[in-house]
């Protein structure tokens, strides 16, 4: 089945339901009249109903009861209780797709009984401006054709990558984290503009535009960083000293940690799902 031919029933109208929901309907993709989105939250639901004409529900058996895709998008914390609410109201042959970090697949098929075809990913909050980095994995009984059709939706709101369930934690402290180091990273740089002389808006607007830049230029050039960096480093120059500047401060091994913890923090949220019994 193709993505424009489903009907999308997304439960949790969140930050990333909400997103994934703009990605779909601005990319055109799926009609909003295919598109359904529920919640707990009226007031939520109405001002999205406003925005992109979707249908809306605060009853999750209700919302999926036409659904071709289910789309898990409210906190990992809450899904046993959503999942074990929706058994047996699924359609037989809806895909299941979830976004919610360190829950396994195997317990959402579980939770939900018999043999969903279930296909877990991790997008990032980049996905409200369809620039998201999302990667997938397939649960058991997912079909190359369930990648296929969880691909193309998450398409609509950036780039996609597959990889193995087990390393679902470590795209979470890279990519599903990422959008924090960047931000903090452009507030430095735009702090560091304001202590040599720069009036707050514009060291704040040379700065993101500056990694905004940089990141479309390894993206477009296809060039591997080192040989970029290489570009702008002249001998005896700014660059260069910047660059010793920031060695001595174990920048990359800075950034090596906050990954690492983060991915860390990621196996430690998922453990009571994990130690369910598959
Ligand atoms: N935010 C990120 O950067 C990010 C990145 C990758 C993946 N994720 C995953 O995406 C999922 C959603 O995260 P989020 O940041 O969008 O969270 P969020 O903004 O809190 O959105 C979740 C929404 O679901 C609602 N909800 C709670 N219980 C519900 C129920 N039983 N049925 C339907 N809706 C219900 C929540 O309402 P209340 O607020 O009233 O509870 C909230 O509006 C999580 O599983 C998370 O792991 C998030």
């Amino acid at each position: 089945m193709r993505l424009g031919d489903c009907t999308l029933a997304c439960l949790g109208a969140g930050n990333m339901g909400a997103a994934l929901l703009r990605g779909l309907v601005r990319s055109g993709a799926v009609r909003a009249a295919r598109l359904r989105a529920a919640d707990v939250k009226p007031a939520a639901l109405d001002a999205l109903r406003r925005e992109l004409k979707v249908r809306v529900f605060e009853d999750n058996r209700a919302a999926v009861a036409d659904a071709d895709v289910v789309v898990l998008a409210v906190k990992p914390q809450g899904l046993d209780r959503v999942l074990g609410h929706l058994r047996g109201h699924l359609r037989p042959d809806a895909l299941v797709v979830s976004i919610a970090a360190g829950f396994p697949t195997a317990l959402i098929a579980r939770l939900l009984g018999g043999k969903p075809r279930v296909v877990r990913a991790m997008p990032n909050i980049a996905a409200a401006v369809r620039m998201a980095a999302t990667a997938i994995s397939a649960g058991a009984h997912a079909r190359r054709a369930d990648l296929r059709l969880a691909r193309e939706l998450f398409e609509t709101c950036g780039l996609v990558t597959e990889v193995e369930e087990g390393l679902m934690d470590a795209v979470t402290g890279l990519s599903g984290t990422g959008p924090m180091y960047v931000f903090i990273i452009i507030e430095a740089l735009s702090d560091a503009g304001v202590r040599m002389g720069l009036a707050r808006h514009q060291a704040s607007e040379l700065a993101t535009q500056t990694v905004l830049g940089a990141a479309q230029m390894v993206q477009q050039t296809g060039q591997h960083p080192i040989f970029l960096k290489d570009l702008v480093t002249s001998p005896g120059g700014t660059a260069i000293n910047a660059l010793y500047s920031m060695e001595k401060t174990g920048m990359r091994a800075v950034l090596m940690d906050a990954v690492e913890a983060a991915t860390r923090r990621s196996r430690e949220l998922g453990r009571p799902f994990q130690s369910e019994p598959a």
